[in-house]
């Protein structure tokens, strides 16, 4: 019997990573190859069941460790390192030794220690291509501390439109480690970005130009976007509970596009003069609405803003997203334009009001509202906070207006192109089944 290929695929821990780097690993499996996930101690707790194969390693955190996001990175780098590579000595000597190690690109360290255990590495990259690219420039010097971006493949991009790091004045720290993603990148046999070539053309041409760039996204369960296709539902890892019963059943009660689903991803924390003004633009546009606050969010709603508003809107603290964007009660998607929320929202066809707030936010909501033409972006004032009115009125926009439709034409269309591009014989699905191929015969 012919042994499948194995790889080992390594996510960075957090919900936005987590999720599509695991349903890439689900596809690759669907495709012939035997696939260990590795996870770290921190967040095998909040694992559940999953079709995938996992095995964890330590990652060196203790109770009560109170450290960024950054700084976690910049352990992981000196801990994981070990482990991972204790772990990749292990499984060579095993009756399955690995080809290949699918790295997340923020742990760019990870194909050094692949290396010199003799195993190939690829990062994966959960950001649009045209943030790669401009995070590549800027390693080389590009564009930091300038006030605006401007490379013959994209639109030009002013200040309020790049990745935030470039702009930041304080911790230099994220920026270093967005930047690394880019140091060893010529070594890498294969690069997996999470975007499909119609929908980043001129930038995954360039990017391909450079170096062995594969697009392999969306990296949405088929089901969700095409009844035909067989897949499972599961998608990613829930690190967070979702209400799934509870928001699917009060959608069910709504009409069609009548909805604002409002969501700011796993991360993003809103202040909370402007977490007021949110709530006020929300309810003033007389729309019914599903917000996910967070637990760690709730105390900044306005006080008794729940009570005045269960008549029309809906409070979870996590939901199922995906099934909600796919909800025929959904109209618009308040969104902070996290690159999964996103993909997710075009690939399912629901226009955007952007609330862009950092990282690579501001550059996908550059790309909705004037690229794309999937959504508009909301204008902040001179404290760097979206009004009431402001929002109100692009929820109305969106909601109602003329360009409104145009925006649920355009996301369809591109709904169609996501089909497409994952669909067998698709860019995407091409791109994996070359990638398959390859390793299998290497
Ligand atoms: C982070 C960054 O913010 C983002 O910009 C980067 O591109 C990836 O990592 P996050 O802020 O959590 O991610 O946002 P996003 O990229 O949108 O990912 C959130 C994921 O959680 C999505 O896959 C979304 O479907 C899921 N989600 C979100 C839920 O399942 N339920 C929710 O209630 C909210």
């Amino acid at each position: 019997m012919e042994r499948k290929p194995h790889i080992l695929v390594f996510p960075y821990p957090i919900q936005g990573h987590i999720n599509p780097i695991l349903q890439f690993s689900k596809r690759l499996t669907s495709k012939g190859l035997r696939v260990t996930v590795i996870t770290t101690t921190s967040i095998s707790k909040s694992m559940q069941e999953s079709s995938l194969n996992f095995v964890t390693i330590s990652d060196g955190s203790k109770q009560g460790d109170k450290e960024t996001m950054y700084e976690e990175l910049e352990r992981f780098k000196l801990f994981v390192s070990e482990s991972l590579a204790e772990l990749i000595e292990r499984q060579k000597s095993s009756k399955h030794p690995p080809k290949l190690l699918v790295y997340d690109s923020a742990m760019p360290w990870a194909l050094n220690v692949a290396r010199q255990l003799g195993v190939d590495g690829a990062p994966f990259f959960t950001q649009s291509c045209a943030v790669n690219v401009i995070y590549h420039h800027a390693h080389h010097g590009v564009f930091l501390q300038r006030p605006s971006v401007s490379l013959p493949y994209m639109p030009s991009l002013g200040v309020n439109d790049v990745p935030s790091f470039l702009n930041d004045t304080g911790s230099s720290l994220p920026l270093k480690i967005a930047l690394n993603q880019f140091s060893n990148i010529h070594e890498a046999n294969w690069i997996f970005c999470n975007t499909f070539d119609k929908l980043e053309h001129e930038v995954v041409n360039w990017m391909a130009s450079q170096w062995p760039v594969k697009t392999i996204g969306p990296t949405i369960p088929s089901i969700y976007l095409d009844k035909r296709l067989e897949d499972d539902k599961e998608y990613g890892l829930n690190l967070f509970k979702p209400n799934v019963d509870t928001c699917m059943k009060w959608l069910d009660t709504k009409e069609i596009g009548s909805v604002i689903y409002a969501s700011f991803g796993s991360l993003t924390t809103l202040g909370e003069e402007h977490m007021e003004e949110l709530a006020l633009g929300l309810k003033n546009s007389s729309c019914s609405f599903l917000w996910v606050v967070r637990e760690s969010e709730e105390k900044k709603l306005p006080d008794n803003f729940i009570e005045e508003t269960t008549e029309r809107g809906l409070f979870v603290t996590w939901c199922p997203q995906l099934d909600v964007l796919a909800h025929k009660a959904i109209g618009c998607f308040m969104t902070h334009c996290g690159w999964n929320s996103t993909l997710e929202a075009l690939s399912l066809g629901v226009p955007m009001v952007a609330m862009p707030q950092w990282t690579d936010q501001p550059t996908n909501a550059k790309f909705i509202a004037d690229v794309w033409k999937v959504g508009i972006r909301v204008k902040l004032n001179e404290k760097g906070i979206a009004t009431r009115e402001e929002i109100e009125m692009c929820i109305r926009e969106v909601m109602e207006g003329e360009r409104g439709k145009e925006m649920k034409k355009n996301s369809l269309r591109w709904k169609e192109l996501a089909i497409e591009a994952v669909d067998k014989g698709g860019s995407s699905d091409k791109n994996i089944e070359v990638f398959v191929a390859k390793l299998a015969h290497s």
